[in-house]
């Protein structure tokens, strides 16, 4: 099964990034990320074999981490695979550390990570063309309450995302 670690944003959060990409698409085509699939990646373990779930699960429950707020106050464009996304222009601490300390947890358990370093974004178009301007981006209020472990499965349009397990932070 492929595997990843994520944010997931509440729903009014997801519905107003949604709004945000469906305008920016009008620039740049491509396809706008459905709002319930909308979230930021913390940690990608690609294909995982059923039987090392639990690892991936206890990696999750070894991970403390702190409550706070994620800004998105910044929206880019890739070139190199031809996304729009949007994070925070400076990556909270609490959130480096929770990236920092999910990915030890994850290599002590043995899974293979990718050694490119942690860049928070949330992917909002694919197959874009380079946008003359980004409109501004609206206000939101993105909690970071917990984490989440997620299974993705391909399907006819993208991928369909369901949550194995939710991991609190704080308290
Ligand atoms: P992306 O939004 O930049 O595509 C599920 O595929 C999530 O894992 C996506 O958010 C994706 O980021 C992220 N991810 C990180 N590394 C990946 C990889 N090598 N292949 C596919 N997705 C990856």
């Amino acid at each position: 099964m492929r595997l990843f670690f994520a944010l997931w944003p509440p729903a009014p959060a997801a519905a107003a990034l949604e709004r945000w990409a469906g305008e920016t698409r009008r620039d740049t085509g491509g396809r706008v990320t459905r709002p319930q699939t909308i979230h930021l990646t913390l940690a990608f373990l690609g294909e995982v074999e059923d039987e090392r779930l639990q690892s991936a699960i206890a990696a999750g429950h070894a991970v403390g981490g702190a409550l706070h707020s994620l800004p998105i106050d910044e929206a880019r464009y890739w070139e190199h695979n031809r996304v729009v996304w949007v994070g925070p222009r400076e990556m909270p601490a609490p959130l480096g550390a929770l990236a920092g300390a999910l990915r030890a947890e994850l290599l002590r358990e043995g899974f293979a990570l990718e050694k490119r370093p942690f860049q928070a974004h949330v992917t909002l178009i694919r197959k874009a063309h380079a946008p003359r301007a980004l409109p501004p981006l609206p206000a939101i209020d993105w909690p970071v309450e917990a984490f989440v472990l997620v299974r993705s499965e391909l399907s006819s349009d993208g991928s369909d995302y369901a949550f194995v397990e939710r991991f609190a932070l704080g308290g």
